[in-house]
């Protein structure tokens, strides 16, 4: 999917009331944000809203909370089930209770911390909503002026935000004029804040956006070859669609990690106690198969680091693709590969990466990962590491700012690389 949407910069912002959805689902510990890296990159955006004289309302998921704001909340299924397994007459307290608790938890899911943060960053204060759409935000978004920050509180306290309800993105909408969405790793969910709000008003996109759609979205049209996919993880169910996409565009497909078990087994290799699809191998048959006609490279590992059991300070071994011994399972590719992946790597002109090559967490078996991380930073390649394990591997071993691009969305990225449309993206005005 290639995308040309308008930007911040093709829009009219002085004067302006501006409702900016930016991705702070940040990891937190208690209410301390342990990796700011999401909030310090939306800032380019809320920069440049600043600077142009627009009033800045930001909004965002964070966590998957309970719907406290909602006028009616409710049990979640998993709660109902429990509650109405109870005797009858225990029924209305265990609901009580449930939802008291849901109310106290749902207190960690403040964006509260963010705004703090935010305000330390841009050197400003950054008001604070109490809710999203009630007279709070608006009273607040009402009396902002240019040059001024609102973060309204977590949308997802409501549960019309993940339905994407009409009625709830026009609340939202009647506080601004202009709608920019910067949420890339949210760009796959089409949600009230993330699409919804396209339909009241003005869509642009920030920078964070147009940079990762004009660089993924680049690199994929139109890719410097030879172009070269290196794709990991431990199922291949969760790589399919990306598998299928990248075919049809790479010169060679490498596959690592967990998953090349699968593609093993298929082959009719021994696997020994390895993690394997069953129900998947005629589909990895059929994808090498569509390689091969496509007259895609399809490699896999020739040699594996083994471990007797699935655990970091395991008994290891090494042994070749078609030699794997009985009670081992492969936990990360062996060395001859590493020579092998990173020759290539080298040699790309274009590299999109996306998975660890083994259990790379565990310092017995992530030398994989960490020689494709060393080869792709050191290629002069095109590099564009997929966000989730492998952009945080990336980052772990200090190779980030030796990649072309570094995603910051996990599942959005993914679903860029598998060609979907992404409706966060798609809802956005057209240049
Ligand atoms: C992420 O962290 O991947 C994004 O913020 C999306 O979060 P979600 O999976 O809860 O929608």
């Amino acid at each position: 999917m290639t995308y040309n949407k308008k930007t911040i910069e093709d829009i009219a912002l002085a004067g302006k009331k501006v409702i900016a959805r930016c991705d702070f689902n940040v990891p937190m510990d208690g209410d301390v944000i342990t990796d700011d890296k999401r909030i310090v990159g939306a800032l380019p955006t809320i920069k440049y809203l600043l600077a142009e004289g627009a009033a800045v309302i930001l909004c965002s998921h964070f966590g998957r909370p309970h719907n406290v704001l909602d006028a009616k909340l409710e049990l979640d299924k998993k709660e109902k089930a429990k509650v109405e397994a109870l005797p009858e007459a225990e029924q209305a307290a265990a609901t009580a209770a449930f939802l008291d608790k849901a109310k106290n938890d749902d207190k960690k899911f403040s964006l509260a911390p963010v705004a703090k943060r935010l305000s330390e960053l841009l050197g400003i204060e950054v008001k604070m909503a109490k809710d999203v759409i009630g007279a709070d935000a608006k009273a607040k978004a009402a009396a902002l002026q240019p040059g001024e920050v609102l973060m309204l509180e977590n949308v997802r306290f409501h549960k019309k935000e993940t339905k994407n309800d009409p009625e709830f993105a026009k609340e939202m909408a009647s506080m601004a004029e202009i709608f920019v969405n910067d949420a890339f790793g949210t760009a796959h969910r089409a949600h009230a804040s993330t699409a919804g709000l396209a339909d009241y008003l003005p869509a642009v996109c920030g920078y964070l956006i147009q940079k990762e759609i004009s660089i993924m979205g680049g690199a994929l049209a139109d890719p410097k070859r030879p172009f070269v996919a290196i794709l990991g993880g431990a199922k291949v169910s969760d790589k399919i669609g990306v598998i299928n996409n990248l075919i049809d565009k790479v010169d060679t497909l490498i596959v690592g990690g967990g998953m090349a078990y699968t593609f093993f087994k298929a082959q009719g290799y021994e696997i020994g106690t390895s993690i394997c699809e069953h129900d998947k191998l005629d589909l990895a048959l059929e994808l090498m198969e569509k390689a091969k006609a496509k007259g895609v490279k399809f490699m896999l590992p020739v040699d594996n680091k083994l471990g007797r059991a699935y655990a970091p300070d395991t008994e290891s071994c090494f042994a070749d693709s078609d030699k794997m011994p009985e009670g081992y399972m492969g936990l990360d590719i062996g060395p001859k590969t590493q020579a092998m992946f990173a020759e290539v790597l080298r040699n790309a002109g274009t590299v999109v990466w996306n998975g660890p090559m083994g259990v790379s967490e565990w310092e017995a078996f992530a030398a994989g990962t960490e020689t494709v991380a060393k080869a792709v930073a050191e290629s002069d390649a095109i590099s564009i590491i997929g966000g989730g394990d492998s952009a945080a591997a990336v980052e772990k071993l200090g190779f980030a700012d030796k990649m072309t691009h570094v995603s910051t969305g996990g599942g959005a990225s993914l679903e860029f690389l598998e060609g979907k449309t992404l409706p966060g993206i798609a809802c956005l005005l057209d240049k």
